[in-house]
C-alpha cells in the first residue's frame, strides 16, 4: 500500500491531517467492513459485543434522534434498528464511500447516510440530536477538537455522547505483546510508524481523554468505563483475526504479511495453555450525559 501518509513517514516528517484522511480512505476502500468483522465477535464475559455495549446508552423513553459518527459499514446503526425498531431516527456519517455503500445495503431506507468529515457537521442543526455515538473512530480523528465542538453543538441539552475507544494496554498482557509484535513488523518497513501513529494520542488513555473531553463538556457529566473484550479461536484463527483488526497491519508491505501472521500464530501457539484460545482486549466506553 502506498499512501501520502506513509510517504511522509519515510521522509521522517509528521503527516498532516489531509494525509491521514488519504491513508484511512485507502485502507477502508480496499478493506471495507474490516472493523465489523472483528468487533462483532469481540465479546465480554456476558457475551455482549462492543456495539451492544455502546448502544446501551440509548434510552427508549427519551431518545429519538441518533447520530453514529464514523458509522463505517453500519453495524451499530443496524443493531440500533434491530433493538429499537422504527422508534429511532438514525443518521450515519463517514468519510468512506466504500464503507457507506455497505451500510446502505443493510439499513432501512429511513436511515440517513452522509459522506462527510466528523469535523464539519454543518448539515445537522444545532441541538438536533439526542444521542451521538462513535464506535472505534474517535482515536483516528485529527484534529479531534473540531469533532468534539461539533458534537457539543449538535447535541440537544441533556443529550448523550458515547464512544468506544482503546483501553489501557497494560490490562491485557496478550494485547501488549501482540501490539508490540505488530508494531515491530511495521517498524521494519516504516521506522517512524510508532512515532506518529494515527489520530490524536490523547484519546488513547483514560486520563488524557478525560482532560480532553473536559474542554468541551462539563467534567461532572463525563464517565469512562473500562472492560475486557475477547475473541476466541485456534492460534491460526486468532492470528489472522487480530492482524486484520490493527490498522498497522494494513501498512505492512504485502511480502511481509505472511511473516507477521507466522509470528502471531507462533505467539498464540506458545501461549495456548495460558490464553486458552482467548485474546483479551482492554476497551473504554466514554459516556458524556448532559
Ligand atoms: C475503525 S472504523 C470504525 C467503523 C464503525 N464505527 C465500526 O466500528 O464498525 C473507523 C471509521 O472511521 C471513519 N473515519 C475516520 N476518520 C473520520 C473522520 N474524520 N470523519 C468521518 N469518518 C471518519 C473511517 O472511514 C472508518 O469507517
Amino acid at each position: 500500500m502506498e499512501t501520502s501518509w506513509l510517504q511522509e513517514l519515510q521522509r521522517n516528517k509528521k503527516p498532516d491531517c489531509e494525509k491521514l484522511l488519504d491513508h484511512l480512505l485507502q485502507i477502508h476502500r480496499d478493506n471495507p467492513g474490516f472493523t465489523e468483522k472483528y468487533s462483532t465477535n469481540c465479546i465480554d464475559s456476558s457475551g455482549k459485543n462492543t456495539y451492544q455495549w455502546l448502544a446501551e446508552v440509548i434510552e427508549r423513553e427519551d431518545h429519538i434522534e441518533v447520530l453514529d459518527l464514523a458509522c463505517g459499514s453500519g453495524p451499530l446503526l443496524s443493531h440500533c434498528h434491530d433493538k429499537f425498531g422504527g422508534n429511532l431516527s438514525l443518521t450515519g456519517v463517514d468519510i468512506s464511500k466504500a464503507e457507506l455503500n455497505l451500510a446502505e445495503k443493510r439499513l432501512p431506507d429511513t436511515t440517513t447516510l452522509i459522506q462527510a468529515k466528523a469535523q464539519n457537521l454543518e448539515f445537522i442543526r444545532d441541538e438536533e440530536i439526542d444521542v451521538v455515538l462513535c464506535h472505534w473512530a474517535l482515536t483516528l480523528m485529527d484534529p479531534v477538537g473540531p469533532v468534539l465542538k461539533e458534537i457539543s453543538r449538535v447535541l440537544r441539552p441533556g443529550g448523550t455522547f458515547a464512544a468506544i475507544v482503546d483501553g489501557d494496554k497494560s490490562f491485557s498482557q496478550e494485547y501488549e505483546d501482540v501490539s508490540e509484535l505488530i508494531y515491530s513488523w511495521v517498524g521494519k518497513a516504516y521506522q517512524n510508524y510508532r512515532k506518529y501513529e494515527l489520530g490524536d494520542v490523547r484519546v488513547r488513555q483514560k486520563e488524557t481523554l478525560q482532560e480532553l473531553i473536559g474542554h468541551y463538556f462539563r467534567e461532572e457529566d463525563i464517565t469512562i468505563q473500562q472492560k475486557l473484550f475477547s475473541v476466541f479461536g485456534t492460534p491460526a484463527k486468532l492470528a489472522s483475526n487480530v492482524a486484520n483488526f490493527f490498522y498497522a497491519s494494513y501498512a505492512l508491505p504485502e511480502n511481509m504479511k505472511p511473516s507477521l501472521l507466522d509470528d502471531l500464530q507462533e505467539y498464540f501457539k506458545n501461549n495456548e495453555k495460558v490464553l486458552n484460545h482467548e485474546f483479551r482486549m482492554p476497551i473504554n466506553r466514554l459516556i458524556v450525559r448532559g
